[in-house]
């Protein structure tokens, strides 16, 4: 039976212009320079090189990705940071999100949610997966910040607020306007705020108190919240549903259910590879080197092509193992790998087990949503028990 690409789908609905020039820049070869663009590079062997070469390769100075984010989240926040400081700050957050407290966190705080989400699809209800995760993922990004409103409404609104300023990034956006910087920084600061005021409490079960103990300043905590937020939400948010949407389309949602922690890592794993949430990276050249063949020069934009460098194994597939070079790609490499790797994870896997129990789900309705930076759907609707959906 031909699965029909909904993936595909998504990109296209939500690029309809970039997607297309994305897809065509793979086929043209590992590295091709794009007017406009930059360089982008389609391999994942190349694309970890790049990241793994910090000093080259930089996301700070002119052209580069910091220059996007400066403006709104300040200069210390580890995503504009390169060499010695970002080491050191790195550092002192290497504890920060161990899977322990990841899990317990996770646990807390989405405990009472899921448990209403299972007691709908339980009773029948039809469950829109879209809304779920984004207030699932607001209230985790709300206990990372120290938010103390503790409503579905409040989450909801959290992930709305963030989610205004992704989407005022494209592929292609290098510098925020004065305007957009403005609206980034009417919703970031009172958020800075929040962060500020559970720093200052300073306990440390919550991430703002444990960065007061870890040695970050006041400063250093309110941008590192901030980076969080913008990084952290709608990543984690989109990869749900989509997730559960391969699953159904693949006709795995019972064999994953069943399969234990180990078969759920790989659904997860193969869904993130298929998905990208964030299907490009940036990085600024600072040496003249050649990638691939093709020479690069100081201030050369490089764009890597994180989607096409993961679908170039093929279409979603259980069965299928990870080449080394591919190894959790979607969350990056070298210095700048994701942060927040084992709070999405511990999120990731305790939402899905709880929807996967609940089920067998069926879909009933979708569609895709446009408008977006991170493809995904506008709604997909579940209901457990088994159907045509
Ligand atoms: C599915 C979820 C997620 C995905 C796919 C993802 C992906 C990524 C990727 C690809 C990078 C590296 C970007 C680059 O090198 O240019 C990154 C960095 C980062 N991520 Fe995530 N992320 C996710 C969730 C999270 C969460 C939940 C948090 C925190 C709450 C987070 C915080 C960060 C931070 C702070 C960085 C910057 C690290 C640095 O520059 O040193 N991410 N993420």
């Amino acid at each position: 039976m031909k699965v029909r690409d909904w993936e595909r789908r998504l990109y296209v609905t939500a690029h309809p212009f970039a997607y297309p020039l994305l897809c065509a820049a793979a086929r043209r070869g590992p590295v091709v320079r794009v007017p406009g663009v930059g360089v982008v590079v389609n391999d994942a062997s190349l694309a970890r090189g790049i990241l793994m070469d910090g000093e080259t390769f930089r996301k700070d100075g002119p052209g580069s990705p910091g220059e996007l984010w400066t403006p709104v989240l300040g200069p210390s926040v580890l995503l504009n940071m390169e060499g010695e400081a970002h080491r050191v700050l790195r550092r002192r957050l290497a504890d920060l999100f161990v899977p322990s407290y990841t899990e317990a966190l996770c646990a807390r705080v989405l405990d009472e949610p899921l448990a209403r989400l299972t007691g709908r699809l339980r009773d029948g209800a039809t469950v829109d997966l879209v809304d779920a995760a984004r207030v699932l993922a607001g209230a985790v990004i709300g206990e990372v910040i120290g938010l103390e409103t503790r409503t579905e409404s409040a989450y909801r609104d959290l992930f709305e607020q963030g989610e205004r300023i992704v989407s005022m990034v494209s592929l292609r956006t290098r510098r925020l306007s004065p305007s957009q910087v403005r609206r980034a920084r009417a919703v970031l600061d009172p958020l800075g705020d929040i962060a500020a005021k559970a720093y200052a409490a300073g306990d440390e079960s919550t991430v703002m108190g444990r960065m007061r103990t870890l040695g970050l300043s006041e400063d250093e905590a309110r941008g590192a919240a901030g980076a969080f937020f913008l990084t952290g939400t709608e990543t984690v948010a989109t990869l749900l549903p989509r997730l559960i949407a391969l699953l159904a389309d693949h006709g795995q949602l019972a064999r994953v259910a069943a399969g234990g922690a180990a078969m759920l890592d790989r659904a997860v794993d193969e869904a993130m590879r298929v998905t990208t949430p964030t299907p490009v990276m940036l990085r600024s050249v600072h040496r003249a080197v050649a990638v691939g063949g093709v020479a690069v020069r100081p201030g050369d934009r490089i764009l890597i092509a994180t989607h096409n460098c993961c679908r170039a194994l093929g279409p979603f597939d259980l069965d299928r193992p990870h080449p080394p070079e591919l190894r959790r790609l979607w969350f990056g490499a070298g210095p700048h790998f994701c942060l927040g790797y084992p709070l999405a994870t511990a999120q990731i896997r305790l939402v899905a087990r709880t929807l996967l129990a609940a089920g067998p789900l069926t879909v009933t309705r979708r569609a895709a949503a446009r408008g977006v930076l991170i493809p995904t759907y506008r709604h997909l609707a579940v209901r457990a028990g088994r159907g045509t959906g």
